[in-house]
């Protein structure tokens, strides 16, 4: 099935073309038009920016989607696009788009959770990966572990009460006066860091109750805090730069905290669950320390370990055309009164009723 994928739920408006079937998985195309230069300059995303954005960057990124798959807009068999949880402004840029063109061409449309979307980001890499397995998605807008039971039956067993782990990422690198976003340029500075002693102890963000739940906000105030009292001991104003040394043992000291309380809950979640496979996904699963913890944490466990390609971690529409398969043989279709929801509770009560209009 020739599936057009479309996502601009948060700052890249990205659209891709995929062949699916039950044993089939190909990528022909993958476009990203990213947005970080335009809101770099205001250090976060700006959302009226970044819904002008996409109006002016869609059409020439689905076309060029569809050139560079080496086929033409009639051979399209179904439009998928991201409809939640994100931007709403961005969110209806691609929604209003892939609407009036799966009308267009007659074809099903095909909405798309962004969340499930990040995990199915590691199926076409990934050829011998099948649901159930355990899911843990880490990126700006959620830190949450899923027990995936099948492709379109995600069930929540933990998430963070405050902060997402990207959030916290960017928060910090931003303080520190690293390139925006700061998630990158963090975990090169942790590798720095860890290269030299480590003294530095921040509290861990695993919730220590027996729930598999996170909270960021402690770890990422103490991390603020830690640096205003280093300004403070070396008299520099908050422009000022701080030594290179200090700035990299913080970037080790944070890393390491999040991925020893991520991963704590994590051996967690694979003990209760039994899981046998394990997907990290999401924006933060692009962390190269996230990447080597959670892979001694899913070998202690006797778990496999699947995930996306780096280039596939942050937001793309790979991932949005790889669940669309699944979402669609599971009946999951929209007609042309599709909204948008920014929030995940909206997401499932709209997902609750594209099930029962299924024909
Ligand atoms: O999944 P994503 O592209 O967007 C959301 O759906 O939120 O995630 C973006 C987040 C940003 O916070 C970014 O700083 C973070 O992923 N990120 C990283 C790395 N690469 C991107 N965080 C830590 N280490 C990285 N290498
Ligand atoms: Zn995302």
């Amino acid at each position: 099935m020739l599936i057009l994928a479309i996502e601009s739920s948060c700052d890249e408006t990205a659209a891709a073309v995929l062949d699916m079937a039950d044993d089939r998985r190909l990528v022909l195309s993958n476009i990203v038009s990213s947005q970080i230069e335009t809101h770099a300059l205001y250090g976060g995303v700006v959302p009226e920016i970044a819904s002008r954005a996409h109006a002016e960057a869609v059409s020439g990124v689905v076309s060029e989607a569809v050139r560079a798959a080496g086929i033409s807009l009639r051979n399209i068999e179904a439009v998928a696009v991201t409809f939640a949880p994100g931007l709403i402004g961005s969110l209806l840029v691609g929604v209003s788009f892939a609407k009036s063109l799966a009308y267009a061409l007659g074809v099903p449309l095909i909405p798309v959770n962004h969340i499930r979307a990040h995990a199915a980001a590691a199926y076409p890499s990934n050829p011998d990966l099948t649901a159930p397995y355990l899911a843990l998605i880490v990126s700006g807008g959620h830190t949450s572990l899923f027990d995936v039971r099948d492709y379109t039956d995600f069930s929540e067993i933990g998430s963070t009460r405050d902060d997402a782990a990207g959030e916290a990422f960017d928060k910090i690198g931003r303080v520190m006066g690293l390139p925006y976003p700061g998630g990158a340029a963090m975990d090169r500075l942790a590798a720095e860091g860890l290269r030299q002693k480590v003294t530095l102890k921040f509290p861990s963000p695993a919730i220590p109750d027996d729930t598999l739940d996170f909270s960021f906000s402690g770890l990422k105030t103490a991390v603020l805090n830690a640096i205003h009292t280093e300004r403070q001991r070396l008299g520099l104003g908050d422009r000022d730069d701080l030594p290179d040394a200090f700035r990299a043992e913080v970037a080790a000291a944070f890393t390491r905290t999040v991925v020893d309380g991520v991963c704590l809950k994590l051996r967690e979640a694979l003990r209760r669950t039994n899981a046998k496979k394990l997907v990290l996904a999401g924006g933060v699963a692009a962390n190269s320390h996230l990447r080597a913890g959670v892979e001694k944490t899913a070998a202690e466990a006797g778990a496999a370990l699947y995930m996306p390609p780096k280039s596939l971690c942050g937001d793309n529409a790979v991932m949005v055309g790889a669940e669309a398969y699944y979402d669609f043989k599971a009946g999951i279709t929209a007609g042309l009164d599709l909204n948008a929801f920014a929030s995940d509770e909206g997401a499932e009560a709209a997902e609750k009723d594209f099930l029962a209009r299924k024909i």
